[in-house]
């Protein structure tokens, strides 16, 4: 368990006073300082003070002053402890509770947590020197490096385990240390710069180590394997210190490499998270839509080529998100980017950003003559595969009206293809009986049904809730209006109730060929069956948390009830 001493130098560490203090008071930078009306005392010209550098405040007229547990403690007026309760809330850390054991989870946090500050200790040791300089080299500052906890892995094979000779399970857990096939056991990191990976809480989950010495046969960055902190595809690199910045600017940059986040924020622009380097899932994408609606890519020349075929942008249209794209020069990444035209520069560029869509058809066009039919058929043939594998309605149908508008086609010929049999690419994990439909989603599936009139309004309100939707609840929500007021929610009176999103949206779904009528009555019943299912899943959800959240409070009554309620809407989901 971590002595409270060791609690408190965690959580000042991960605390920004100007934030802290910003959300108290009114703070303008002056120098290297803010400076605001002291909270502690009336006054009508500033003279409190915030050093971020030093983590402390003063005030010049009332002379308060303090770290920031001094600053919770008066300003919320709380006692000692329970501002250090306050403060690791908000960076979450956890503070064990007096004779209470750790769990297994808790002990590889904290074993986390101290690994990181080992290696963050050696990086200041003399051992650390060569290190120091190489990122001195790259123009990384001291206060930076501190702010992501940047530290180094001595060359040598058991640095690591003899630091912590008594934790070995833990650390092989955590994929720090490796076994080979001997049976020995040795340091999975050695000779690296380390790099800790946090979660959105700023926990300490894994570790990134680049090479100091580049080696042959020796990758550039070796990074924790999966462990039951660290799932694959679920981390963002510096989501942890991006959130404010991404709400405030309702945008988040996302950058290939560690490096590339750690010099945006050097200077200034802190709205940026890493994908380290590969596709990004559907768990970061939600990552990313929990701060923000409209992601931009900042990527280097060789990724934006491959354009469609990544995956990641998919994954982020999919969540809803707008994503927009900046076009570094070649053989630029931002880090060297900033480093040589200045942090403005970069700036303008994503002030500037242009949506993926647009850069998107931009370089279809450029591949192909389009003066002719037969050209503006291969950019559509070469969109196909893209457009189809795009589920979400909405981007789906703005891609269709941009490509109508680019090619002057009308729009119905390009839904055309798209419903047209295109079986060699059609990546179709559907059932045979709504092909047709294509790569609707089952909520969009639900509103074709409902505009073809498959599915009476009447059935589908007595069986649906708005919060069923994950995503068409404002469609929803218009088709009840249009129901209520006219009193069917057909397309022709539901178009005086959409604006022009909705309007292409509906369309499109309108334009579907008859599917097989014994087939349709099928469709139906599935789409609506997932929609039930889904319920239950919630529930499902809802009552597992509720029954932790009981028994850990040690209310065993209520957690019985509780999961007596479980087994029942289990059943009743199995029943279905
Ligand atoms: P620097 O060379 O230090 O500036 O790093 P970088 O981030 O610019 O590297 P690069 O553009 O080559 O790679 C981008 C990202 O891909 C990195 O930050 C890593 O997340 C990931 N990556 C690069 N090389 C490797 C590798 O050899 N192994 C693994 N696992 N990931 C890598
Ligand atoms: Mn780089």
């Amino acid at each position: 368990m971590q002595d409270r001493q060791a609690i408190k130098e965690s959580v000042r560490a991960r605390i920004d006073m100007v934030d802290l203090v910003g959300r108290y008071v009114g703070l303008r930078q002056q120098g290297s300082n803010f400076s605001g009306l002291c909270p502690f005392h009336e006054e009508k010209s500033p003279s409190f003070t915030v050093s971020q550098e030093k983590g402390v405040f003063h005030c010049f007229g009332c002379k308060a002053g303090g770290d920031a547990f001094e600053f919770i403690m008066r300003i919320e007026k709380l006692d000692f402890p329970q501002a250090l309760e306050f403060l690791a809330n908000q960076v979450g850390i956890d503070i064990p509770k007096p004779g209470q054991k750790d769990s297994p989870q808790q002990q590889l946090r904290q074993l986390n947590e101290q690994i990181a500050t080992y290696y963050e200790r050696v990086l200041a040791s003399p051992e650390g020197q060569e290190a120091v300089d190489y990122l001195k080299n790259r123009g990384l500052d001291g206060k930076t490096a501190k702010k992501f906890r940047i530290g180094f892995a001595k060359a040598g094979w058991q640095n690591l385990i003899s630091q912590f000779t008594t934790q070995q399970e833990h650390l092989k857990t955590l994929g720090m240390a490796v076994v080979n096939q001997q049976g020995r056991i040795y340091d999975r990191f050695r000779d690296r710069i380390m790099f800790p990976l946090c979660d959105a809480q700023g926990q300490v989950v894994g570790f990134a180590g680049r090479q100091l010495h580049p080696e042959e046969g020796s990758p550039k960055y070796v990074n924790t394997p999966v462990t039951p902190l660290l799932q694959k595809g679920t981390l963002l690199y510096g989501i942890d210190l991006a959130g404010p910045a991404a709400r405030e600017s309702g945008q988040l940059v996302l950058m290939e490499g560690y490096t590339d986040v750690i010099a945006a924020h050097q200077n200034g622009i802190h709205n940026v998270v890493a994908s380290m380097g590969t596709a990004l899932t559907k768990t970061q994408a939600r990552l990313c839509g929990r701060f923000t609606q409209r992601v931009i890519l900042a990527f280097d020349q060789d990724t934006a080529g491959q354009l469609a075929t990544l995956r990641g942008i998919q994954s982020l249209l999919e969540e809803g998100l707008e994503v927009g794209m900046i076009q570094l020069e070649p053989g630029h990444d931002p880090d060297t980017y900033i480093q040589e035209n200045g942090v403005e520069k970069f700036a303008a560029l994503l002030k500037n950003s242009r949506s993926f869509f647009e850069m998107y058809i931009d370089m279809l066009l450029k591949q192909h003559d389009v003066s002719g039919f037969n050209g503006k058929q291969q950019v559509l043939n070469d969109a196909l595969p893209f457009l189809k594998g795009l589920s979400n309605l909405h981007w789906r149908s703005h891609l269709v009206s941009e490509l109508s508008a680019a090619l002057d086609l009308p729009n119905e010929d390009i839904v055309q293809m798209l419903r047209a049999p295109q079986k060699a690419l059609a990546t179709s994990d559907q059932s045979p009986h709504n092909e047709n439909i294509g790569h609707l989603n089952q909520e969009e599936q639900l509103f074709y049904f409902l505009i073809h009139g498959h599915l009476s309004f009447e059935r589908a309100t007595s069986e649906l809730e708005m919060e069923d939707f994950a995503r068409y609840g404002g469609l929803w929500k218009l088709l009840k209006g249009c129901h209520q007021q006219k009193g069917s929610v057909q397309l022709e009176h539901l178009y005086e109730f959409v604006d022009d999103t909705w309007k292409t949206e509906l369309s499109r779904l309108s334009v579907s060929e008859n599917v097989h009528a014994d087939n349709i009555t099928r469709g139906v019943e599935e789409v609506l069956q997932h929609f039930k299912a889904n319920r239950f899943e919630k529930q499902i959800r809802r009552l597992e948390t509720s029954i932790r959240e009981a028994e850990s409070v040690g209310d065993g009554e209520q957690a019985k009830v509780l999961q007596q309620q479980l087994l029942d809407v289990q059943r009743s989901k199995k029943a279905q």
